[in-house]
């Protein structure tokens, strides 16, 4: 995971550096740092903890590197943050990804010079190498691009102020501000200054002075210069206290976006679809329950497909053909589970995607782009409606209703805000009881057993609750033994399931768990209850109700909970 960053132009870089970093720490967040270049010697600050706790001086200099880590290799402390600095000085690096020789170049780069037990610290030790050879900084990179292994992304500012930048599995981009260069892991530290991004491609290596240059395999290259259409102020928390507050509430907006996919790119996936000799949909996480309910989408609509998660379809990789169809399913479009499998497969991509320009956007034969502008919150939110909201399109557009179904999707995002608001003081009630508890349990039935996967994993992932989610059906079958006085169980009810999950809520109810209603059924014996009103989508209302519930029980858990950044995770999984 990680996030890097990369400025050089007129202003003072680690004020641009810091800033962008902030919009990259939901990449990893265990510790910080910076490099900038001053006068032909390279400063460098870095530490354990959040950017805001390590990086104080304001170093001087108008260029400079950063990075945020999600730790892979060596702990978490003060040597083994980024920027790594080669033995004399002359190199300081910044890396995302995954060098998977280090150990061999380790030892024969002498391992007397490392001073960190990170992957990343070869690399500024082989720059300087090769610069002693050459000062061809071409050939420099060439070398290095060549004896590297693995997935990377990483930049390396030298004394001379040159910066150098290598991109392989993991995601580089140029923002080009004309007199203002910048490098990131994605565009959303530089939207602020220009929204013209290059994204690089496969083994492209940078060299970045007054301008930047591009090559691949010893060739210059030129990569399209593509315009983002992102607004820099959807990349800030506008006045909520956390990102994920924002992304939830602003769902009534960001559905309706998804929703207007344009019909042509709809029809040619529904060709893609029925073209295909076996349809397989897969995602990780959230994601992947956009994946399972989308498969129970297109099966409804009369599609046949398998649904599983990335990492687990990859071992069933010899199973899957050149005349197949694989759905990938991903916010970031840069999970390696997902990317990993597509790698290892000659299937036919349709990406359904969030960041456009990512991996995944870039690897599929067509994108659906859920629009839900950046997603900052490790929680993922408004990225999963939007997907949903795309698989119902889809499903509606190989049943021949797309305005049909387009036109539902738009009412019940109008209902969001409503939803919320009407059932604001039972959610506070709700979280506050949560918030004393250890376990809880979710279920429902069908399309409710996605959502109660779902709603789990949000309050699993953010408060630090342990819960579960299974069919309401299985509760009999085993977990009901963990039922005791005070456990709650909370159930999700759509009106072709409510009875059976109201039997099964009843059956755990009689061995003393509290039991909480979300849906739109009669509020009879439930503990708690969420009334959602009738609607045609109501995986969407119950999933934003959801949400909130896990992000108020997280702030009720304590201060020390921050629901944007939860501990050991990253928002973008770029490691298997
Ligand atoms: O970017 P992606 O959608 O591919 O990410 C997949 C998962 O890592 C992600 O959904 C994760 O489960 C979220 N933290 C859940 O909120």
């Amino acid at each position: 995971m990680c996030g890097i960053i990369c400025y050089s132009g007129h202003r003072k870089a680690s004020q641009v550096i810091v800033e962008g970093l902030k919009n990259l720490e939901y990449r990893g967040y265990d510790s910080a740092g910076i490099a900038t270049h001053t006068e032909q010697s390279i400063e460098v600050e870095k530490g354990e903890g959040t950017i805001d706790e390590v990086i104080k001086t304001g170093l001087n200099g108008d260029r400079g590197i950063g990075h945020t880590r999600w730790a892979t290799h060596g702990k978490v402390n003060r040597t083994n943050a980024h920027p790594h600095t080669s033995s004399d000085n002359s190199v300081s690096v910044v890396h995302n990804g995954i060098i998977e020789n280090h150990e061999e170049l380790r030892k024969e780069l002498g391992r007397e010079r490392f001073k960190s037990d990170t992957d990343t610290e070869v690399i500024p030790h082989l720059i300087q190498d090769e610069l002693e050879e050459t000062d061809d900084l071409q050939k420099v990179c060439r070398n290095v691009m060549e004896r590297l292994e693995g997935s990377f992304a990483a930049v390396a500012l030298l004394d001379t102020g040159e910066k150098i930048a290598f991109k392989k599995g993991s995601p580089l981009v140029i923002g080009d501000a004309g007199d203002e260069i910048f490098l990131a892991s994605d565009v959303t530290p530089f939207l602020k200054y220009t929204d013209k991004a290059v994204f690089l491609e496969e083994e492209d290596y940078v060299i970045v002075d007054e301008e930047y240059t591009i090559y691949n395999s010893g060739e210059k290259v030129e990569r399209e210069v593509e315009h983002i259409d992102w607004d820099a102020e959807e990349a800030s928390k506008q006045g909520h206290s956390h990102y994920m507050h924002k992304e939830i509430i602003e769902q009534t907006e960001t559905v309706k976006r998804a929703a207007f996919q344009d019909r042509k790119d709809l029809l040619k996936a529904v060709e893609m679809v029925e073209k295909a000799e076996k349809v397989y949909i897969t995602g990780c996480g959230t994601s992947s329950f956009a994946a399972e309910l989308g498969a129970l989408y297109l099966r409804e609509a009369g599609i046949q497909l398998e649904v599983e998660q990335s990492h687990e379809l990859e071992y069933r990789k010899d199973q899957i053909n050149k005349e197949d169809l694989i759905i990938g399913m991903s916010q970031s479009g840069e999970t390696a589970d997902l990317l990993s499998l597509l790698k290892k497969t000659d299937a036919s991509v349709l990406g359904i995607v969030n960041v456009v320009g990512s991996t995944l956007d870039r690897d599929s034969e067509l994108s659906l782009y859920v629009n839900a502008g950046p997603e900052i919150g490790v929680a993922s939110t408004k990225a999963f409606t939007g997907q949903l909201a795309v698989l119902k399109l889809l499903a509606a557009a190989a049943d021949n209703n797309i305005e049909e179904v387009r036109k539902s999707i738009l009412e019940t995002s109008d209902k969001i805000p409503k939803v919320l608001e009407d059932n604001d003081s039972n959610i506070d009630l709700i979280s506050s009881y949560l918030s004393n508890k250890n376990d809880a349990y979710f279920i429902g039935r069908y399309k409710g057993r996605i959502v109660s996967k779902e709603a789990s994993l949000k309050l699993k992932e953010i408060s630090y609750i342990h819960s579960e989610a299974f069919a309401g059906g299985e509760f009999k079958h085993g977990t009901l033994a963990l039922v005791e006085q005070g456990t709650p169980v909370i159930g999700f009810m759509t009106e072709d399931t409510s009875s059976e999950t109201l039997s099964n809520m009843a059956e755990a109810k009689t061995r003393g768990a509290d039991i909480i209603g979300i849906g739109n059924v009669e509020d009879t014996g439930f503990d708690y209850f969420v009334d959602i009103p009738e609607d045609n989508n109501p995986e969407i209302l119950q999933t934003a109700v959801a949400q909130l519930l896990a992000y108020r029980t997280a702030l009720k858990r304590g201060e020390s909970i921050n629901p944007d950044k939860p501990r050991n995770l990253a928002k973008s999984v770029t490691v298997k």
